[in-house]
C-alpha cells in the first residue's frame, strides 16, 4: 500500500493564519470512550497537565467541557462548549457535542460549525445507534471523518470484522493508519503505516520498515503469534481497501482508521497528528447569495449556538460565532444581517471549557464568544456591512409539546424571560397560543424538559412544572396566497400558536390529523424545519 508520508500529503502551509485552524468535533455512542478520549487528547497536545487533571471531585466523570451540574450528576454532556489548544504550530478548536440522544437538535448545529469529526467506535460494541445519526449528520455536509476504533486494551471484534460492519453499515471506504497487534490480554502495541514503524502500547519503537516484508526480518516479531496474525490480517485489509487519498478524505468518502485506547493513551499522539496533517482547513460555508471563502478578506461569521448564565456570577448569555471568513479584531463594528443593526464587539471570547479570555484577533475556522444582552440569536450572520446570510442552520419540529404551568402566580415575569432567554439558546423552543395566552415549550427530547425546568428553577427561582395539551405534531406553516394563509390560521384559531420570531406554528393532536390537515388545505406548507435567519 502506498500511504504517502504526511509531510508529502501535506506540507504545512504558513502563509494565511486560517490555514493553521483545524475546527473539529468528536462524535460517537454515549460510552464508546468520548470524554476520555477529549481527555487524553487535551493532555497529548499540553493543553493540560495530565489526563487526570480534568476529572471531577470524587472520581466524578466530567472533563472540562461538562460543567453544568446536572452534566455532571448524570455523567452527560448536555451543552456544547468549545475548547481551543495549539498542537505543533496549529490552532485546534474542539467543539464538544452533547452524546445524549435527546440533544440532537444542538448536536446538528454545532456538527455546522466543524470542518471535520473525529468517530470514536466502542471495538466490542461497532457502530451504536447515536453513532450512526451523528454520522448522517455529518455526510449531509459531507464533513471529512477520522475514525478512532477504542478499547483495544479489551475483547473486542476483530479488525477485519469492524472495518466491514462500518464499511457496509456507513457505506464510508475506510483506510488503516495505525493497525493494532492483538486485543484484549493479548494487545501487544500497534504498526504505524504512516511512519512505518511497530510500537509497543507504551508507545515505545521496537522496529521501523521500508516494506511490511521488511518485517519479517526481526526475530522478536516473527516469534510472537500475535504480532504475524496482525500482519497476516493488515496485508488482508490493505488487499481489500483502497490507499489514502488527502482529496478523497476531504471530500468526506473516505476515512483513515486508527485503532486504540483512550484509557490507556495508546494511539492518542498519532490520532492528533492524523488531525493536524490531514484534518481540513477551514471550508467554504454556504450562505446567500454565495458560499462565503475563507480567504476572503472581509469578516463573516454566524452563531450556531447561544448559551445563557454560563457563569452564574454574571448573568450572561454568550453568542458562539464561527468566524467564516476574514480576519476579526476585537473592538470591531459588526452587522447582524437578520436585524440590520451593526455591534461593537468589544469583549469577544476564546474558551477553554469553562475558561475564558479575551480574543484580540480571530480568524476562519476560529470560535469566539461574543457577550450580549439578546441581540444575536441562532442562524444570526455577522459581517462588515455585507448582505450575506449562513444557510443551512436548522430548528427542528419539536416533538414534544407542553404548557408551562406556574406554581408561584406572582412570578409570571420571571417565567416568561426565563423562557425566552432559555429559547434563545435554540435548544427549547417557545410558543404562546393564539387563543388564550399560554406558554407552550416544545423540545425534541424529554430530557430536555427536565434540563429546562431544572434551569428555570436554579437561575430563575421560578418553580414550573409541564403539563400535557393533547399535540403532538407542531409544523411551522406558510403558503404562496397570504389570503390562504390567513384563512387556515382563522379556521385552525384554536390549534395555532406563534413561535419566538411571530411565525404561524400549527398543532396537531397527532400525525393523523397532521396529514389531514395537509389534504384539506393543498396550498398550505407544513414545515417540519424552519431555517433561522
Ligand atoms: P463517553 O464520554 O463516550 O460516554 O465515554 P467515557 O469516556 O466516559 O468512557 C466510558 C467508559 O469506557 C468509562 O468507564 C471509561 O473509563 C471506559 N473507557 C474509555 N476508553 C477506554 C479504553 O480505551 N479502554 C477501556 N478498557 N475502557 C475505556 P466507566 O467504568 O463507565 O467509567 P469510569 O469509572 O472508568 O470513569
Amino acid at each position: 500500500m502506498s500511504i504517502a508520508s504526511a509531510a508529502e500529503v501535506s506540507p504545512r502551509p504558513v502563509s494565511e493564519p486560517y490555514r493553521l485552524r483545524r475546527t473539529f468535533a468528536i462524535i460517537s455512542h454515549p460510552d464508546a470512550g468520548k470524554t476520555t478520549l477529549t481527555e487524553r487528547l487535551l493532555a497529548a497536545a499540553g493543553a493540560i497537565q495530565s489526563a487526570g487533571a480534568v476529572r471531577g471531585k470524587a472520581g466524578q466523570r466530567s472533563t472540562r467541557s461538562d460543567w453544568m451540574e446536572m452534566e455532571q450528576q448524570r455523567g452527560i454532556s448536555i451543552t456544547s462548549s468549545v475548547m481551543t489548544f495549539d498542537y505543533d504550530g496549529l490552532t485546534l478548536n474542539l467543539l464538544d457535542t452533547p452524546g445524549h440522544s435527546d440533544f440532537s437538535e444542538d448536536t446538528y448545529r454545532t456538527l455546522t460549525a466543524v470542518d471535520a469529526a473525529i468517530m470514536v467506535i466502542d471495538a466490542a460494541k461497532g457502530i451504536e445507534a447515536q453513532t450512526l445519526k451523528l454520522f448522517e449528520v455529518c455526510r449531509l455536509r459531507d464533513i471529512p471523518i477520522i475514525t478512532f476504533i477504542n478499547k483495544v486494551d479489551r475483547e473486542g471484534q476483530s479488525p477485519l470484522d469492524l472495518i466491514d460492519e462500518i464499511q457496509g453499515k456507513l457505506a464510508l471506504d475506510l483506510t488503516p493508519v495505525l493497525w493494532p497487534i492483538g486485543q484484549g490480554v493479548d494487545f501487544g502495541g500497534y504498526i504505524d503505516l504512516i511512519e512505518k514503524r511497530v510500537l509497543n502500547p507504551q508507545g515505545k519503537i521496537i522496529a521501523e520498515y521500508e516494506a511490511l516484508e521488511d518485517l519479517l526480518e526481526v526475530e522478536a516479531l516473527v516469534e510472537n503469534p500475535v504480532f504475524m496474525t496482525a500482519l497476516e490480517t493488515l496485508e488482508m485489509a490493505q488487499a481489500m481497501l483502497p490507499t489514502f487519498d488527502l482529496d478523497t478524505f476531504h471530500a468526506g468518502h473516505l476515512s483513515p482508521v486508527l485503532f486504540g485506547s483512550a484509557l490507556k493513551g495508546v494511539s492518542v499522539a498519532e490520532l492528533l497528528r492524523t488531525l493536524g496533517d490531514w484534518g481540513p482547513e477551514p471550508r467554504p460555508q454556504p450562505a446567500i447569495p454565495a458560499p462565503i471563502a475563507p480567504a476572503d478578506k472581509k469578516v463573516t461569521g454566524f452563531v450556531f449556538k447561544v448559551q445563557a448564565n454560563m457563569d452564574a456570577n454574571h448573568r450572561d448569555r454568550i453568542a458562539f460565532v464561527r468566524l467564516c471568513s476574514g480576519t476579526f479584531e476585537r473592538g470591531m463594528r459588526l452587522k447582524n444581517v437578520r436585524s440590520g443593526k451593526d455591534m461593537a464587539v468589544s469583549n469577544p471570547m476564546f474558551f477553554f471549557g469553562n475558561n475564558r479570555e479575551l480574543a484580540e484577533e480571530a480568524v476562519a475556522g476560529d470560535i469566539v464568544g461574543i457577550p450580549n444582552h439578546g441581540t444575536l440569536s441562532v442562524g444570526d450572520t455577522l459581517t462588515e456591512g455585507a448582505n450575506i446570510n449562513v444557510t443551512g442552520i436548522p430548528n427542528f419540529a419539536p416533538e414534544i409539546i407542553r404548557r408551562v404551568r406556574l406554581t408561584d402566580a406572582m412570578k409570571t415575569k420571571q417565567m416568561a424571560k426565563a423562557l425566552s432567554d432559555l429559547s434563545e439558546e435554540g435548544v427549547t423552543q417557545v410558543f404562546r397560543r393564539m387563543v388564550g395566552a399560554d406558554w407552550i415549550v416544545g423540545v425534541v427530547g424529554q430530557l430536555q424538559l427536565e434540563v429546562l425546568s431544572a434551569r428555570v428553577a436554579k437561575e430563575y427561582g421560578v418553580p414550573i412544572t409541564f403539563e400535557s395539551l393533547g399535540y403532538e405534531v407542531a409544523r411551522w406553516v406558510e403558503s404562496d396566497d397570504p389570503e390562504e394563509l390567513k384563512r387556515f390560521i382563522t379556521a385552525q384559531k384554536m390549534n395555532m400558536a406563534e413561535d419566538r420570531a411571530e411565525a404561524p406554528v400549527f398543532l396537531a393532536q397527532n400525525a393523523w390529523w397532521a396529514d389531514r390537515a395537509k389534504q384539506d388545505w393543498p396550498k398550505i406548507r407544513f414545515l417540519t424545519t424552519k431555517e433561522r435567519h
